[in-house]
């Protein structure tokens, strides 16, 4: 297999997608038709779904909750945690999965750009706390404020993404330069602005590597190396680790 020449000055951008949680056993968005109960994930992941009907949002989350708990980071995860080992702060991780896998692994240098399912915010108040909890029965209210509804720390559909996250993004990327060797890892590359790491990356003559079991063809396009491969077997290799 064509490996990757990291050296002492090289920084890795790693992005994450749903392909990566897959071999634990979390389906990928796409790999269930994008539905869920027969409606479109757009309907219960979004503002307009929690304005329209907040307990099915819930319960949606509460779900998902219990199945990322019953599961466990595979070889993949543990690779990108042991290559963060080697390299400290030049690597950084850009998850879009918000199954807290990557941090049980052992990622420390991760921004979770999707947001995180074992948090929950305030509508009004506005800041995140950890909560396992599943809420089945009612929407939960604000314990700080008591008239908020608690909703899960995700970005929906149709929501920026933190600012201040892309921006260390973009940090990385411009002080990296040539020496930018970038991953994208078991993503569709259909959302952005995570879809568009890639072409900032090459902006700045990064090289960039697109791991994925079936790549699509107009994202597998944009990059210098595509591994076809499931990243749990691809991965340790990949980065010799
Ligand atoms: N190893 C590597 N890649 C895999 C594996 C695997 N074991 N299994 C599946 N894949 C690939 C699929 O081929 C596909 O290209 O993972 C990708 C998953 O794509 P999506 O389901 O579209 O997930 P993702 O790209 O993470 O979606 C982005 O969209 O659903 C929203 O906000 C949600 O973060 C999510 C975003």
């Amino acid at each position: 297999m064509n490996r990757p020449q990291l050296g002492p000055a090289s920084k890795v951008l790693i992005l994450t997608g749903a392909g990566v949680s897959a071999e634990s056993g979390v389906p990928t968005f796409r790999g269930i038709g994008g539905l869920w109960e027969g409606r479109r994930v757009e309907e219960v992941a979004s503002p307009e779904g929690f304005d329209a009907d907040a307990k099915t949002v819930w319960r949606f989350y509460s779900l998902r909750r219990e199945g990322a708990a019953k599961v466990a980071p595979n070889p993949g995860h543990l690779a990108i945690a042991k290559l963060e080992e080697k390299l400290g702060d030049r690597l950084l991780l850009a998850t879009q999965n918000v199954d807290g896998l990557h941090a049980r692994a052992g990622s420390k240098r991760m921004i979770c750009i999707h947001g995180e399912l074992f948090k929950t915010r305030c509508e009004q108040c506005n800041v995140p706390f950890d909560d396992d909890k599943t809420y089945f029965d009612a929407v939960p209210i604000c314990p700080e404020c008591k008239t908020g509804r608690l909703r899960p720390h995700i970005v929906w559909f149709g929501e920026m993404l933190n600012p201040a996250h892309l921006t260390q993004i973009d940090d990385f990327i411009e002080s990296a330069g040539n020496e930018l060797v970038f991953f994208a890892i078991g993503t569709s590359g259909q959302v952005y602005p995570a879809a568009g790491f890639v072409d900032a990356a090459r902006r700045v003559g990064g090289t960039c590597w697109l791991v994925d079991v079936d790549p699509s063809p107009d994202y597998a396009a944009r990059f210098d190396h595509v591994v076809r491969g499931k990243s749990g077997e691809v991965l340790p290799h990949l980065f010799g680790v």
